[in-house]
């Protein structure tokens, strides 16, 4: 057992990484985290390293080179991005995740994250309180890769003594940063739109409720799987978490106690498509049971803080919109 962690995060400039990146710094010191991605991004103090992670002697030179031994693989191509090149997108997805995974193996790494999401589910699921052993029907290429990736983190846990943790994300809502290619994005969106006083177009029908949780709910759900005792995992495919389940229309009511003259669109695209077949609210009895999980957030509380950090960040001058963080 080595005795200092040292955390490597690959996808450090995405949604859930570019916060969850800051929150390990907390926790492990700014030295113990080494930050990675595509392409460098300024915003964080700490250690920062290019990763292509589709290469796999890349993440092996930079474990070797930092003592790596956990490593947190947030880097994949999302459900609405990834219809776009089907193929392209299975690839990605796939062949960064087994990098990581041999790397692990190779390299005795202690604890690997691999984040799912609630995209594995489809026809044949039931869509409200759908539990983590649900059939996975997936219908889009991102949801088919994530369930796969399920299958071989538990394969790893199994055949290699592997210690994969994994949570099947519902939809991330945070002020930090900005989502990218995701069909439950329109959630982050619209609070951008009201502050803005701008009028918002959504893709998604108003009353099409989808599973939710907020960016700290996600965060620390993660950390909390991480630190849980080895023995308490019992889900080695991956954990259905829930936050709060809502549709457009019940944050456009939320936004109007804020902004009563919100305008909103609804235009429905293909994303309405992929929306329709993912549950409305989940069975997450093996996180609460396991590790303790509870979500601390509602859609007031959301609405209320998402409206109040962005306020502040626009007041201040609006950053670059592609890389966001505060
Ligand atoms: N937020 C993701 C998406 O919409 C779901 O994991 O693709």
């Amino acid at each position: 057992m080595k005795m200092d962690t040292k955390v490597l995060v690959i996808g450090a400039n995405g949604q859930l990484g570019s916060v969850l990146t800051k929150e390990l710094r907390k926790k492990y010191t700014i030295e113990n985290v080494v930050a990675s991605d595509l392409k460098e991004n300024d915003n964080q103090k700490g250690i920062f390293e290019i990763i292509d992670a589709t290469d796999r002697n890349r993440i092996q030179e930079i474990v070797e080179r930092y003592n790596i031994t956990q490593i947190y693989h947030l880097a994949a191509i999302l459900s609405a991005k990834g219809e776009e090149t089907p193929l392209a997108t299975w690839d990605i997805n796939m062949k960064t995740l087994f990098n990581v995974l041999e790397v692990s193996r190779n390299n005795n790494i202690d604890k690997v994250f691999f984040p799912s999401s609630i995209a594995v589910f489809g026809e044949g699921a039931p869509l409200e309180n759908t539990p983590d052993d649900a059939y996975l029907n997936p219908a889009t290429v991102y949801g088919i890769s994530k369930a796969a990736g399920e299958n071989w983190a538990q394969y790893y846990f199994m055949r290699y003594g592997l210690d994969v943790r994994s949570i099947r994300y519902p939809g991330v809502v945070g002020y930090q940063s900005m989502p990218g290619g995701g069909t439950t994005d329109y959630a982050v969106d619209i609070y951008h739109k009201a502050v803005l006083k701008e009028e918002f177009n959504c893709f998604l029908k108003e009353d099409v409720t989808l599973p939710m949780i907020f960016m700290d709910d996600a965060i620390r759900a993660t950390i909390e799987l991480m630190e849980a005792p080895k023995e308490s995992i019992t889900v080695r495919t991956s954990y259905n978490i829930a936050g709060i389940s809502f549709s457009p229309e019940e944050v456009v009511t939320e936004i109007r106690k804020l902004y009563p003259d919100f305008k909103v669109n609804y235009k429905p695209d293909f994303r309405q498509e992929i929306a329709s077949r993912w549950p409305s609210s989940i069975d997450d009895a093996s996180a609460i049971k396991d590790w303790g999980w509870q979500p601390e957030f509602n859609l007031k509380a959301i609405t209320e803080i998402m409206v109040q950090k962005l306020q502040e960040k626009y007041k201040k001058g609006m950053p670059n919109k592609e890389i966001l963080t505060f």
